[in-house]
């Protein structure tokens, strides 16, 4: 049955109030679930999303043999004796992220066999750099109808010099797996550098790998010439979600009389919280925390320009076009990653708010502009979290059909946003 929220707008008072405490980041735990098919023990995972994109990867680890234990915001996998190598079709056409498991899969199995991977609507989202790295290392792919299949010349990864031409997230990660397990000496350069990719290199590293430079562009890693690795016990900790963090924080600034962002890492967000502070929001940063004190000193527009990490995150474009929308001025944002991320601009013109779409790639944002209520229905996962903002501010009752593709990202979003005073509800789509 498909669900909606309902929200009764703000009208553009500061009203909200109390903590928004954020959860493990989504494409952290995804990673992490796909990261067990290297181990040969047990690996337990703690402050895991409770969402449907890693109840799906979960799912897709359970089709590959393993047993996939969920407790609350815990979770345990444990390995069977023998992988199954083929990747299943349906959830992997469902989630872009299902990628990142080939690479374990091909260096533990020596082969694995998936679909075209599936997952949000943002442009095009090939998989070429998956399939070259993957050559590099001395396997072979081969395409037969809608499935690829990739084999390791006898059943083993060698380690090659790899150079992305551009920066790709999911390429740096599957790569740094499927290298980990190699023969000899990987060395991948462009690579990403997002705090989730250190959190797994890390991960690893404590059970038997041998990474180094994750964080900057150029990892090396050490193969363990096809040792499985071995978690003895340990568990992990999946890092703050930024995305999340950053959501809240717009949210906050537009909204909050007194909001206390919690279990983040302010670090992660110098992106945001630098143009933030720029447009004239002022923020108290802690440790772990960031604290919103609504003021009613005018904020002024900036302009964004999306970046791979540490740079502005194009997740988080479409709630900075929310926040534009109330500042004094134009702005423009530039979307460098994905070419048709701006899907949400019609629906958000729809409230009132003033955008124009220059070209695939640069929307135009004048404000302040009062918003008012409207159907809305998300198209992808942050753009759905950018509607529940501007119908928290708009004036009157919105609805944002479509709540899969928010419960994808975030976990019972409603619940938090009605900790500190939004009425917001779920209910079923007529
Ligand atoms: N690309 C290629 N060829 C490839 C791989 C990527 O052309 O072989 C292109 C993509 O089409 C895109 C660009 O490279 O234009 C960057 O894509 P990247 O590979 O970095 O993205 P991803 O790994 O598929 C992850 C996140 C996305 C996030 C991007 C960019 C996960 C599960 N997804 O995707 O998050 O937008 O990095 O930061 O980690 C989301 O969480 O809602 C989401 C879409």
């Amino acid at each position: 049955m498909r669900e909606r929220f309902v929200v009764e707008g703000l009208a553009g008072k500061k009203t909200l109030k109390g903590d928004l405490p954020v959860r493990g980041a989504k494409n952290a735990a995804l990673k992490f679930l796909a990261a067990s098919v290297l181990f040969e023990d047990e690996l337990v995972f703690e402050n895991v999303p409770d969402i449907e994109d890693v109840r799906r990867m979960g799912e897709l680890l359970e089709k590959a043999g393993a047993q996939v234990i969920t407790q609350g915001n815990t979770v345990r996998i444990v390995p069977p004796q023998k992988w199954q190598s083929s990747l299943d079709i349906t959830i992997a056409k469902r989630m872009r992220a299902s990628i990142v498991m080939t690479g374990p899969m091909l260096a533990r199995v020596g082969e694995v066999s998936f679909p075209y991977p599936g997952g949000c609507v943002l442009g095009e989202r090939p998989i070429d750099l998956f399939l070259s790295g993957f050559e590099a290392l001395g396997a072979t792919v081969e395409e037969q109808g809608e499935i690829f299949y990739v084999r390791a010349k006898g059943g083993r990864l060698q380690g090659a010099p790899i150079f992305f031409p551009f920066v790709s997230v999911g390429a740096t990660e599957t790569m740094m797996y499927a290298a980990t397990l190699a023969d000899g000496e990987t060395i991948l350069e462009n690579a990403a550098m997002e705090p989730e990719i250190v959190a797994q290199a890390e991960m690893l590293n404590a059970c038997g790998a041998h990474i180094k430079g994750m964080g900057t562009p150029t990892i090396h890693i050490e193969g363990t010439g096809g040792m499985p690795l071995r978690a003895n016990g340990m568990t992990f900790t999946v890092v703050p979600d930024r995305l999340e963090a950053g959501s809240f924080l717009i949210l906050a600034t537009l909204a909050g009389e007194d909001v206390t962002i919690q279990h983040c890492e302010p670090n992660h967000l110098r992106a945001l919280t630098e143009l933030l502070e720029h447009a004239g929001v002022s923020l108290e940063i802690g440790t772990d925390t960031i604290r919103v004190r609504g003021e009613d000193a005018p904020l002024t527009s900036v302009s964004v320009r999306t970046h791979e990490y540490p740079g502005f995150p194009t997740d988080l474009q479409a709630p900075m076009a929310v926040f534009l929308t109330q500042c004094q001025g134009e702005a423009t944002i530039l979307e460098t990653i994905y070419d048709g991320r701006f899907r949400y601009a019609e629906d958000l013109a729809r409230t009132g708010a003033d955008m124009t779409v220059m070209n695939p790639h640069r929307v135009l944002i004048r404000g302040p502009r009062k918003l008012t209520h409207a159907k809305l229905e998300s198209p992808d996962i942050r753009a759905g979290l950018a509607y529940l903002i501007a119908a928290a501010i708009a004036e009157g009752t919105s609805t944002v059909d479509n709540a899969y593709l928010i419960d994808r990202g975030y976990e019972r979003i409603e619940e938090r946003l009605q900790a500190v005073g939004l009425s917001i509800r779920r209910e079923s789509e007529q």
